[in-house]
């Protein structure tokens, strides 16, 4: 398996057909909730725009995920439509690649934009939260129509429109850059290197060498954490 991710440009519009039946199948399997359906058409105007990323194993598609704003763009969004092919998922971080490169791509068109989304997915809460994004109400998100449309295939609709818009069964998820720096991406697969925390506590002033009261005793672990103990 050696799977690439591209930002998506012309030489990928023949890819959008088969983009479209995966983003369906998972949506089918999924039981209806989580994911906008899209046409060919839709897929290909993101793919031609460079509004997406579409992760190829040789000519293989393998997984995809676009770009969509709202709000005169102050909104981007681009959960809705990430997809990993069912043959490369649980292989250890496909989909983290995909949203990587995708989260990336959002930050560079449009860095003055809040990057938000919805899902009852717990792999995108995990994801998401690695980036940086924070639990929201629906009320901190897009109020512009043409996003929540996208919940009309859902089979929770009915719950979000009894409830104004404001609240459903899926956790709101917002990444502001104006409150939130920048995280860095880590390199795929890279062991990460974990050095030792070693705490040296400074003398404490409240109980001197020489009080009589003092009720605490300290002892040391040579060059590791301090242990403070009762000795009554
Ligand atoms: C959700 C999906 C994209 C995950 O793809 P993947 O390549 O298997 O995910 P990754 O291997 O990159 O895993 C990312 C994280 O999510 C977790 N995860 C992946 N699938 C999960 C699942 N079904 N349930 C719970 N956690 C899951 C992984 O353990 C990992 O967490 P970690 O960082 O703590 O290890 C894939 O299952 C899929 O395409 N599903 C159908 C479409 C979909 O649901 N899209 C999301 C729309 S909201």
């Amino acid at each position: 398996m050696n799977v690439e991710i591209h930002i998506a440009n012309s030489n990928f519009i023949g890819y959008a057909q088969e983009i479209c039946d995966l983003i369906y199948e998972s949506a089918q399997a999924r039981g209806g909730t989580g994911i906008a359906k899209r046409s060919a058409e839709y897929v290909a105007e993101k793919i031609e725009a460079g509004k997406a990323v579409i992760a190829l194993d040789g000519d293989k598609l393998v997984g995809f995920s676009y770009i969509e704003t709202f709000s005169h763009k102050r909104f981007v969004a681009n959960s809705g439509g990430l997809v990993v092919h069912p043959d490369y998922r649980n292989q250890g971080g496909l989909a983290k690649r995909i949203k990587r490169k995708i989260f990336d791509l959002s930050r560079r068109l449009y860095p003055n934009a809040k990057i938000f989304s919805i899902t009852t997915g717990l792999a995108v809460m995990k994801m998401n939260t690695e980036l940086g994004f924070k639990p929201v109400t629906f009320s901190e998100l897009t109020d512009d129509e043409e996003f929540w449309k996208g919940c009309q295939g859902c089979r929770n609709y009915d719950i979000l429109q009894r409830n104004n818009y404001k609240m459903c069964l899926c956790t709101g998820l917002l990444y502001d850059s104006k409150t939130q720096p920048a995280v860095q991406a880590s390199p795929p697969f890279a062991k990460k290197v974990v050095k030792p925390v070693i705490k040296r506590r400074k003398a404490n002033k409240m109980f001197k060498k020489n009080e009589t009261k003092s009720s605490f005793s300290i002892q040391r672990r040579p060059g590791h954490v301090v242990l403070c103990t009762m000795a009554h």
